[in-house]
């Protein structure tokens, strides 16, 4: 794609949408159909229990990314007003110092073991390192794709709790190496497969055996530096927004009643994405919210500032998020969505994700810091009441 400038668009019709889209994106029929819903009632009944029907929530486009010099349309799945303008506008903004550029860490996900009643536990710590090997090594028949992809388990690392409700106990961190995959499943068949082993090393007694949702080894991160002028509005030069945007971000780094609602704004983006690409967006919440209390205090996500007439934002997460199996195989839309973001690994996916939340962050701070939320969000809400009539 040359550029994923697309002016007008929000004037056309669906339909002109639709077909644009295909022109641009190189979409087939078979794509757009995707668009009608997604799923089947019957995809539904392999998908849950007791499934009665679907429920559908606006696909949309917002245009104008460039991320790491790749110009993109980012799918969402959103049913709240303003977000998706938001971000088109914010992405717009970015453009004007080269767009996002972003990184990621393997994709290495944590699996949990719990084990109590562990009568030696600094003994126990000491074997279990001791025999790390052979603990790793009876993971070996598992996961062989992952395997043959480059992945796999990594590590093993034990943590004593001292002091809790229960007394004390031992826990042990699997990290493994999932590869495109979300890797729930892999990770937790692979610590109930080491629980029994780990139990006869420390002579304790296994009980929760589980991923954790606060995958820290597996994070994302996207950054932008735009010229001032770019953010200027009619009625406030760009170097006082900039100033606003640095000063409101300081404010959610402070104070967690604030934190919490710059936070949402960055999962309006991060989640509408997830949603399109067929995510598990609770993970993804549960993992971003635990990182941002990481210090003992929940904070904002993101770091703006402002350095020679630049202003500069930074956002850095754990995104486990998987590109083959979970809803990406039974969802048309979510694999459309992809394909729109040009078939991306779950690395690349995870960072085009943080970019995603960047931007929306941008376009919420931006608001608040000059004409405030309520003039575009209630324009369109008004919108949606009149259709109602
Ligand atoms: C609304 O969905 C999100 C915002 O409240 C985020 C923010 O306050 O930063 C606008």
């Amino acid at each position: 794609m040359k550029s994923s400038r697309l002016p007008g668009f929000y004037k056309l019709s669906i339909e002109e949408r639709q077909q644009m889209l295909a022109e641009l994106a190189e979409l087939s029929p078979e794509d757009l159909q995707a668009l009608a819903g997604g799923i089947t009632a019957a995809d539904a009944d392999v998908l849950v229990e007791n499934a009665v029907g679907i429920y559908a929530l606006p696909f949309a486009i917002a245009p104008n990314f460039i991320i790491d010099g790749e110009e993109l349309f980012m799918p969402l799945v959103i049913e709240e007003p303003s977000v998706v303008a938001a971000m088109a506008h914010a992405a717009k903004i970015a453009r004007a110092g080269g767009g996002f550029t972003t990184g990621s860490t393997r994709p290495v996900m944590i699996g949990q073991i719990q084990l109590l009643d562990v009568p030696y536990p600094d003994a126990a710590i000491v074997r279990i390192q001791a025999l790390k090997p052979e603990l790793l090594a009876k993971l070996d028949h598992l996961h062989p794709t992952i395997r043959k992809l480059g992945g796999g388990p990594l590590d093993l690392q034990v943590r004593k709790l001292e002091d809790t409700p229960a007394g004390p106990m031992l826990i042990v961190h699997l990290l493994m190496d999932t590869r495109d995959a979300m890797g729930a499943n892999a990770i937790n068949t692979a610590t109930e497969t080491l629980a029994p082993e780990l139990e006869a090393i420390t002579e304790g007694r296994a009980l929760l055996r589980i991923l954790s949702n606060l995958s820290d080894e597996r994070r994302a991160w996207a950054s932008c530096r735009i010229p001032v002028g770019a953010l200027e509005t009619p009625e406030l030069p760009g170097e006082e927004v900039a100033q606003g945007i640095f000063e409101a971000n300081a404010f959610a780094l402070a104070d967690p009643y604030r934190a919490a609602t710059h936070n949402k704004g960055v999962f309006n983006g991060i989640d509408a994405v997830a949603l399109a690409t067929g995510q598990d967006w609770r993970a993804i919440e549960a993992g971003g919210h635990a990182w941002a209390a990481r210090e003992g205090q929940y904070r904002a996500l993101t770091d703006w500032r402002v350095e020679n007439n630049h202003l500069l934002g930074y956002l850095e997460m754990p995104l486990a998020v998987g590109t083959v199996g979970g809803l990406t195989k039974y969802h048309p839309a979510a694999r459309l969505a992809l394909k729109l973001l040009n078939n991306p690994d779950a690395r690349r996916l995870a960072q085009i994700m943080v970019a995603a939340g960047l931007a929306q962050n941008l376009a919420a701070l931006r608001a608040l810091v000059t004409e405030g939320i309520q003039r575009g969000h209630m324009a369109l809400h008004e919108r949606r009441l009149k259709i109602k009539d």
